[in-house]
């Protein structure tokens, strides 16, 4: 795919990194291709990350909404509930082939750094996840499972101390220590090659799907829809049906307004072009092109930048973009739970509220599938707290007491 997709990504990097990311490119060339790399990775996602995931048809919301069929890919069944599980293993496996003892990560809302922790456990390599100090103190049950994991969590303390300056802490350490670390990026952006990396490791989303849906209803569906951060789930199961006459449809955070800081939509809101951590794309920013705070009820979508892939298929139309906001994600949250009996990460919930308005305007006979790309238990601290806040601080008060 090269370093571009029509003008996006590239390598916008300092000299000092440049060795890193040629060995990581050349090892992704020459390694992951291998049969022994493939059977190796291809194992440990049957056998440790649960895979194939189900593909799930939601008979109670299909008749709920009276149109297309529903289908939902349960990404939240694979090992530590989310689809980061399936890059988090390639990169750490990559790096064990590559001669690596050390893995370092950075992690927002906790979710990759505790795909990468376990990937670590498993394959043997030691861990550290730089992740800013106020995540640590929001994402605390994230913390504490890397831990188990028996990773190292470094708490960064420079700039606004949240995912941003996680990742210039994790750069920083793997140009010092290249040698025996390898650094393990948690969504399809970033520098080339990560957008390929990436991608390359989530396609597994894709190919499922687009073999499961023809099993079961022996066609294609009329339209996919997955919830977007920096992009790696929509980019992973979309990538099946780029070539099709399917419609694509990733959904960003609308957040609580359409205000500056509100919300997290770079192609569906006020993004604009930059070159920031490495690659061009569109980024939410001032007009002194310094990155802008953003909000989401979910952790995992509130980044002011999307991987230059999609940032391409946006552009050209090939996928669309349109956004949900809390309070919808919310709603689509607490539905799928009291119809389907599925507990639905607060990232996914954004594309099943789209998923669900989608779907009421279509024809019966059509297909539609949503990915779920996590499971809701990780969300618990916030969903308790937004839906049943009274019970849930007498609860915590009476824990703390002890
Ligand atoms: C469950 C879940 N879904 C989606 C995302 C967003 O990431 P991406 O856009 O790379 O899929 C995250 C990020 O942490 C996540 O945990």
């Amino acid at each position: 795919m090269g370093k571009y997709f029509g003008s996006y990504g590239g390598q916008y990097v300092g000299e000092v990194l440049k060795p890193a990311l040629g060995e990581l490119e050349q090892a992704m060339t020459d390694i992951i291709p291998s049969g022994e790399f493939q059977r190796e990775y291809q194992y440990l996602l049957k056998h440790f990350a649960g895979r194939p995931t189900p593909l799930c048809f939601a008979e109670n919301l299909t008749k709920m909404m009276g149109g297309a069929k529903i289908y939902i890919k349960l990404e939240g069944m694979a090992q530590t509930g989310a689809h980061k599980i399936n890059n988090a293993l390639g990169q750490v496996l990559l790096a064990k082939y590559m001669g690596k003892t050390h893995v370092i990560a950075e992690t927002g809302a906790g979710q990759h750094g505790v795909a990468t922790a376990a990937a670590a456990a498993k394959l043997g390599l030691e861990c550290t996840v730089f992740m800013g100090a106020v995540d640590v103190k929001r994402q605390q049950p994230n913390v504490f499972l890397m831990k188990q994991f028996g990773a190292e969590v470094s708490t960064v303390q420079e700039g606004s101390r949240t995912l941003k300056d996680a990742v210039n802490a994790a750069l920083k350490q793997w140009v010092e220590d290249s040698s025996r670390t390898s650094y393990v990026l948690g969504s399809a952006l970033g520098p080339y090659p990560y957008p390929d990396l990436v991608r390359t490791f989530q396609e597994v989303i894709g190919r499922e799907t687009r073999s499961q849906i023809l099993e079961a209803e022996g066609t294609l569906p009329q339209q996919v829809v997955a919830c977007c951060g920096g992009g790696s789930n929509a980019v992973g199961i979309f990538s099946a049906f780029l070539d099709d006459p399917v419609s694509l449809t990733a959904v960003e955070a609308g957040g609580r307004g359409t205000g500056r800081g509100e919300h997290a939509q770079r192609m569906s809101g006020q993004g604009e072009m930059g070159i920031i951590e490495g690659y061009k794309s569109f980024f939410l920013q001032d007009e002194e092109g310094q990155v802008l705070h953003t909000h989401s009820i979910s952790a995992g979508l509130d980044y002011p930048g999307i991987g230059p892939q999609l940032a391409y298929l946006g552009e050209t139309g090939r996928v669309k973009f349109t956004r949900a906001d809390d309070r919808q994600a919310l709603d689509a949250y607490q539905l799928l739970a009291r119809k389907e009996g599925l507990l639905c990460a607060l990232e996914s919930a954004h594309a099943a509220a789209v998923t669900l308005t989608l779907a009421s305007d279509m024809d019966k006979k059509e297909i539609i599938i949503m990915n779920m790309s996590g499971r809701g238990e990780k969300d618990l601290f916030i969903t308790a707290r937004e839906l049943y806040w009274e019970q849930w601080q007498q609860f915590l008060l009476q824990e703390a007491k002890g």
